[in-house]
């Protein structure tokens, strides 16, 4: 048996070091989200989720900066699993390693949170538009005030009710109508049947948002992404005893 000299075990030493940056890559979520994850098809975040994770309304690419960690780690795993059905997520979320899930969902979170401008004193919303369903909700039918769930102002609460201030119109409009699918349509004399597609989007707790989205009209649905999409960031950092439910 040879005994390794100094010089050898100075030479292992150095290889180790050398591998100590590789191992932090992996495992970077900010790295990640500029270069993306080990596997190439694992594309950088900030491509679609924008520089600074707020996401491109216009495009239909959601915000991540701020969401948080669990309901961003959760997603990545319902797409994986196909309880949340997309093709261009899927490939990306398959491509992720459970520690990069981790990794880059923690540093997402740790962005700064949307925040929103309190109404002005006074505001009032009116019957039937989108912020009376979104502030009021829309009992008779049992659809709750979205703001019960999702936070004063939708600014989200705790890990499992994400915001919806801060996302685009289009991103909110997309996920209803994930939630809610399409139904037949019987021909008749001038129009070929159309088939029901399946709701796309089945990853929610006891099925809450599917029975939501469900029983909103198309013109409800647009309404009330646009109050949320409208509601505007405000330039202060976010204090939660501002959002205190009451
Ligand atoms: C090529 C564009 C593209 C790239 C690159 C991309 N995404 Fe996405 N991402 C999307 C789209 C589009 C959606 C909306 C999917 C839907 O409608 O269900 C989305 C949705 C998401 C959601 C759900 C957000 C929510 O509010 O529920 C998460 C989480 C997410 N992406 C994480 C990531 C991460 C992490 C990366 C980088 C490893 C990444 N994405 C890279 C396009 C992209
Ligand atoms: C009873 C509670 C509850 C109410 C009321 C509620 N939601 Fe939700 N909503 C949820 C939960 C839970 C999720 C997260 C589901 C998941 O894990 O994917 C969610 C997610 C969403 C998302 C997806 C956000 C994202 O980032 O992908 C949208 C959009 C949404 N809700 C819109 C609404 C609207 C609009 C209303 C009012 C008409 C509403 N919700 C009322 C519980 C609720």
């Amino acid at each position: 048996m040879r005994y390794p000299t100094p010089k050898g075990i100075a030479a292992r030493f150095a290889s180790i070091l050398l591998l100590v940056p590789l191992y932090v890559h992996a495992n970077d979520g900010e790295t990640l989200m500029q270069k993306g994850g080990a596997n190439p098809a694992a594309l950088p975040c900030i491509t679609c989720h924008g520089a600074d994770g707020k996401g491109m309304a216009a495009a239909g690419f959601p915000r991540l900066a701020g969401l948080p960690e669990a309901y961003i780690a959760k997603q990545l795993a319902d797409f994986r699993a196909g309880r949340r059905e997309n093709p261009v997520m899927q490939p990306i979320a398959q491509s992720l390693s459970d520690e990069e899930i981790a990794a880059v969902a923690k540093a997402y979170a740790a962005r700064p949170k949307v925040n929103v401008k309190p109404a002005a004193a006074g505001e009032r919303p009116q019957p039937g538009s989108g912020a009376w369903l979104a502030l009021r909700g829309a009992w008779e039918r049992n659809i709750p005030e979205c703001t019960l769930c999702h936070g004063p102002s939708g600014v989200g609460v705790g890990s499992a009710f994400p915001p919806l201030a801060g996302q685009g119109a289009e991103y909110i409009e997309a996920q209803l109508q994930a939630w809610r699918g399409t139904r037949a349509v019987p021909a008749t004399k001038k129009t070929k049947a159309v088939a029901a597609v399946p709701p796309t989007r089945r990853n929610d707790p006891n099925g809450l948002m599917q029975h939501i989205a469900a029983d909103l009209s198309e013109a409800e649905i647009k309404a009330v992404a646009a109050y949320f999409a409208g509601l505007g960031e405000s330039p202060e950092a976010f204090d939660e005893s501002q959002h205190r439910l009451r």
